[in-house]
């Protein structure tokens, strides 16, 4: 099992997001069934939480489950809402001794009872930890926030509490799944596809995106440096010009 270690390198960004895509792909070119590259993914997960924590990296969301994924077939939205469970319990322990808080972003009311359960379970057992907080995008869609966010804003306004000529982008925020959670730096997406689909569209409006063409179970520190390398490289202005 891998293990941050003591010398954590200089951060070089605060906030990295990953789409896990391609474990259906990996399972199918060894002939395995879909939930195989599933569990491959979930393992990579925690090397990823352990990669992060060696390069000084503060938050990590995942795109684990999105409001899409309901379409797929039942036994394999059903082995993913089992590996959460099976992922929190299996880690459980390493997460506690690597000061690692688990926090989830999306619509929990439509999760089954069991992974609720574990949900509130993770989140309240690892409230105090500092180290890397593990965000968990599940039943997420950024529409979805987008449009709760705007529901909870007018019931705000209908209750008299909030004044819609005090509304901008940063009081926006306040209504979000985690307010308090700065914007993705860095968004990779592995697996070779370029698009977004749907995640974390408001907060990575400026966030640096990296495709790579590995599919989510082989992943290795190897492509996560070349995206921080990458990432070093490119010219954040945030809609700005240079400064002289
Ligand atoms: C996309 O690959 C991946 C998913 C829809 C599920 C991702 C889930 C995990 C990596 C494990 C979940 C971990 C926890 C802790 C719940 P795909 O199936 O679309 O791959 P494909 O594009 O090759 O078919």
């Amino acid at each position: 099992m891998p293990k941050a270690s003591d010398g954590h390198q200089e951060a070089l960004l605060q906030h990295l997001a990953v789409i896990m895509d391609g474990n259906g792909r990996w399972a199918q070119k060894r002939g395995l069934a879909r939930t195989a590259g599933h569990r491959y993914g979930a393992e990579k997960l925690y090397d990823l939480c352990v990669m992060c924590i060696k390069r000084g990296i503060k938050y990590v969301t995942v795109f684990a489950f999105s409001t899409e994924n309901w379409q797929r077939p039942e036994a394999e939205v059903s082995q993913i809402m089992d590996l959460f469970i099976y992922f929190f319990n299996k880690y459980k322990d390493e997460m506690k001794k690597e000061g690692i808080r688990l926090r989830f972003s999306g619509v929990k009311d439509e999760l089954p009872d069991r992974v609720k359960d574990t949900i509130t379970e993770a989140e309240s057992t690892s409230e105090t930890r500092k180290t890397l907080q593990l965000i968990l995008a599940f039943n997420y869609g950024g529409r979805r926030e987008i449009v709760e966010s705007s529901k909870k804003i007018i019931a705000a306004v209908q209750r008299g509490e909030l004044d819609p000529d005090d509304l901008d982008e940063e009081k926006f925020r306040d209504y979000l799944y985690l307010p308090d959670v700065p914007d993705p730096d860095l968004i990779i997406r592995p697996s070779g596809e370029q698009r977004l689909s749907n995640f974390l569209l408001w907060q990575g409006a400026y966030s640096e995106l990296y495709f790579a063409k590995v599919l989510w179970p082989d992943f290795t520190e190897n492509t996560l440096d070349k995206a921080l390398n990458e990432f070093a490289k490119r010219d954040r202005r945030f809609g700005a010009i240079e400064k002289e």
